[in-house]
């Protein structure tokens, strides 16, 4: 069952023009469209400007009370119908995106951290193609950046890491395509951040070990970072589950693992005075230093 809610908050503001460029029907018998937001992991202020713009201009605001913070609906309309999705099949959500064709109506549907990982969006897209609404997706700040904030640390430090992977452990609902495991992925040594996966935390260790990180590796475990009742653990990858365990966290919870972690940040050759690019020019001395000896 959909739940409308239409909050009383007679201080939002009243509909605004529709942005210079943005997509849809401003309802009015027109197409419609369709703006996915990213909310951000959490705290409301994390919403960006163009995100609390796409929600103002909406007819239609639907949100995902369990993963958004209800201060994002502050930037909706006075009179803009407000649709809780966390209790509805997409099926009711799609009925939605149809009255929204039909009508000429502007969705904004808002999404947790950045709608493109693990948001369902893509089939949400390919309904809103074939029923002819126009769609825009707005980023956000993504759960896994804000964890590595919440603990002050660079994710790619340089010669430590330079990459990060974004994954979650396989044995999920939704079954991994074949070739990506977090065996596989923890081999290459780099920064890993793990979504979805603190319920099987014992597994979740186990695989990250096998896959060669040392057990003295820095984790950082993160549950609902960013909102009041934010949790921040840091442990080693040998004390993992232990932690996520103890904390009883199986929901709302991020793990990053990996060397930059802790690793004391190298000089990157970008600032370095010796380094050149179309904006500066090197400092002849320390060019040859960094040639020399690299950055320091
Ligand atoms: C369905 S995914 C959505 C991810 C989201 N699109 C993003 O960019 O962060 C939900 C998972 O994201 C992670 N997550 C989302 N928000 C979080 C937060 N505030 N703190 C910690 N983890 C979070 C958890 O791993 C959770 O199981």
């Amino acid at each position: 069952m959909t739940t409308d809610a239409t909050p009383q908050d007679s201080g939002r503001p009243a509909r605004p023009p529709a942005a210079p460029g943005a997509t849809g029907g401003g309802g009015e018998g027109g197409r419609g469209s369709v703006t996915f937001v990213g909310a951000g992991p959490g705290a409301a202020d994390l919403l960006t400007l163009r995100g609390a713009a796409a929600i103002g201009r909406a007819d239609v605001v639907i949100w995902a009370s369990s993963l958004v913070h209800p201060g994002v609906l502050d930037h909706a309309r006075a009179d803009a119908r407000i649709v809780d999705s966390a209790a509805v099949p997409l099926e009711e959500v799609v009925a939605l995106y149809e009255e929204a064709a039909r009508d000429g109506l502007d969705v904004a549907r808002v999404h947790s951290g950045d709608p493109a990982l693990w948001g369902a969006v893509q089939e949400q897209l390919d309904r809103c193609a074939a029923l002819g609404l126009a769609t825009e997706i707005v980023p956000g700040v993504s759960s896994f950046t804000a964890v590595a904030a919440a603990v002050g640390r660079e994710l790619t430090v340089p010669e430590v890491a330079q990459s990060v992977v974004l994954t979650r452990l396989e044995g999920g609902k939704t079954p991994m395509p074949e070739g990506e495991t977090v065996r596989g992925f923890a081999a290459h040594g780099a920064t890993m951040a793990l979504f979805l996966s603190a319920a099987r935390s014992a597994q979740l260790q186990q695989e990250l070990l096998a896959g060669g990180y040392p057990p003295e590796t820095p984790c950082v475990v993160g549950y609902r970072v960013t909102w009041e009742d934010e949790l921040v653990l840091r442990c080693r990858l040998d004390e993992l589950a232990a932690t996520v365990r103890a904390h009883r966290l199986w929901k709302h919870t991020l793990v990053l693992v990996g060397p930059a972690l802790d690793a004391e940040g190298k000089r990157s050759h970008l600032y370095h005075p010796g380094h050149f690019h179309g904006h500066r020019r090197p400092d002849p001395v320390a060019r040859r230093a960094l040639r020399s000896g690299g950055a320091s």
